[in-house]
């Protein structure tokens, strides 16, 4: 035997090998372990669908936790992978440059609402979330204002899981837990214009809703060092759309009281509500924004907070104490960056800003069919994204036991759907079949008549 061979039996199992492997040893995310049913294996991914163990072809119709948006295993990407392997794998980014993380970062800002120039690299959309607290909280105090000691956030808001970013959150049954341990956050309204009488989702919003951010900005606005707001869409949350004017609304609170504005684009960015960047939607530039997620097209994880000048010169100094003293091991990932420009390369050619659109105009009429079910409370869509909230509405939230029903049936019809409590969403990669399109709605159609007769 070579010392070739006596490694390889390790990493070539037979799939009921790594299964087990899989129950021995994994602790899953987002998983109770006691309950949970077995994950599913899945061997291969080949464009919408995921190729499971035993050969069943599954409809990835949530992008792999919303992160896939060309489609698995992409041959450019690929091919943009291997290209990068085999130059530079990695460098550390601190006094090192190189060459897919400059392009990128030129590209991101260049793409990004006006003003952002400065791109600073984490690994995923919390840490993109934690940089861009550090940076508004630490920009005061390099400019000697001590004061600033509050963040601004929404209810029903999720911005990742450390630390900074489960403060900022607002939705309990995720973070509660950890609550004692939280930095001083102050929590807006979030529109839920669906839930009020009269007002339409996207129409002017007469209920003023963005008036809780002006108000604890009037109150205590010498304290608050920045708002936080995932603008459009709030994902987690239960895919709370907004009107525009709420975005406009909290830019010129934040504008008027000079408090930075952080827009999470984790779950927003490249193209995801129909427009590249969600804040384009209100034609708001904020101060600092988070992407992550699609930024490789679902490939790799690597995160960005791109700020503008004037926070960016808050850090400059001849002391060396007033950097951002932040990395992590595999910031901006070389492998990372090159398959985030070609991602952002196929995302121009194969025009996926106009397919969004045309998943937007297929959606519509299936949502609007879906709303007249009884067991509908409530239907939302903007760009890829549909959302079917049912009835009876905000008991248990995320924890909710429908939501495992629901995911078993729909993985019955072998579609990934992963409900967020009583809400089902669809959120597919853009280039997804319009027939898969609609055996989705069907399928959620006749889940939905399965609910009548009582879920187990
Ligand atoms: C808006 C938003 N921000 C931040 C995050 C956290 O991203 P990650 O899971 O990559 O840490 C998410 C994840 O769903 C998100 O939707």
């Amino acid at each position: 035997m070579t010392a070739r061979d006596s490694t390889e039996p390790r990493v070539r199992l037979a799939a009921e090998d790594w299964i087990a492997a899989d129950r021995r040893h994994v602790w899953h995310p987002y998983t109770q372990m006691k309950t949970a049913p077995a994950p599913l294996a899945i061997a291969r991914g080949e464009g919408a669908y995921l190729i499971a163990a035993d050969g069943r072809r599954i409809l990835d119709a949530i992008s792999s936790w919303w992160v896939n948006i060309h489609g698995h295993a992409h041959p450019r990407l690929n091919a943009a992978l291997a290209e990068q392997a085999g130059r530079l794998e990695h460098v550390l980014f601190a006094g090192c440059a190189h060459e897919p993380a400059a392009r990128l970062a030129e590209e991101l800002s260049r793409r990004a609402p006006a003003g952002l120039e400065r791109v600073f690299y984490s690994d995923d959309g919390s840490t993109a979330v934690e940089v861009a607290l550090k940076m508004a909280w630490q920009s005061w105090r390099n400019r000697g204002d001590t004061r600033r000691d509050l963040f601004v956030a929404l209810a029903h808001g999720y911005h990742g899981d450390t630390f900074g970013a489960m403060a900022v959150g607002g939705v309990a049954s995720f973070h509660a837990v950890f609550a004692p341990l939280f930095c001083a956050v102050r929590r807006a309204h979030a529109p839920r214009c669906f839930e009020e009488p009269g007002v339409a989702e996207g129409s002017p919003c007469s209920q003023g809703c963005s008036g809780t951010v002006e108000e604890i900005l009037e109150r205590e606005g010498e304290r608050v060092a920045a708002v936080l707001v995932e603008p459009m869409v709030q994902g987690a949350g239960g895919m709370l759309v907004q009107p525009p004017e709420f975005l406009r609304g909290v830019r010129a609170a934040t504008l008027r009281h000079g408090v930075p504005l952080i827009a999470d684009e984790v779950f927003t960015g490249f193209g995801r509500t129909g427009r590249m960047f969600a804040c384009e939607h209100a034609g708001v530039a904020p101060d600092l924004l988070c992407v992550s997620k699609a930024l490789t097209g679902g490939y790799l994880p690597l995160a960005a907070t791109l700020a503008t000048e004037a926070i960016y010169e808050a850090f400059l100094s001849d002391a060396r104490g007033r950097a951002l003293l932040h990395g992590h091991s595999f910031t901006a990932n070389p492998l990372a960056c090159a398959v985030a420009l070609e991602s952002l390369r196929i995302f121009d050619e194969e025009r996926c800003l106009e397919r969004v659109g045309v998943l937007e105009r297929r959606f519509a009429p299936a949502l609007a069919a879906l709303a007249e079910h009884p067991a509908v409370a409530a239907v939302r869509g903007l760009g890829a994204i549909a959302a079917v909230e049912l009835r009876p509405r905000g008991t248990a939230g995320y924890l909710s036991e429908l939501g495992p029903w629901l995911y078993g049936r729909f993985l019955a019809r072998d579609l990934l759907l992963r409900p967020l409590g009583d809400v089902i969403y669809f959120l597919p990669p853009y280039m997804i079949d319009d027939a898969d399109v609609d055996r989705v709605f069907t399928a959620i159609g006749a889940v939905l008549g399965e609910l009548e007769n009582g879920f187990a």
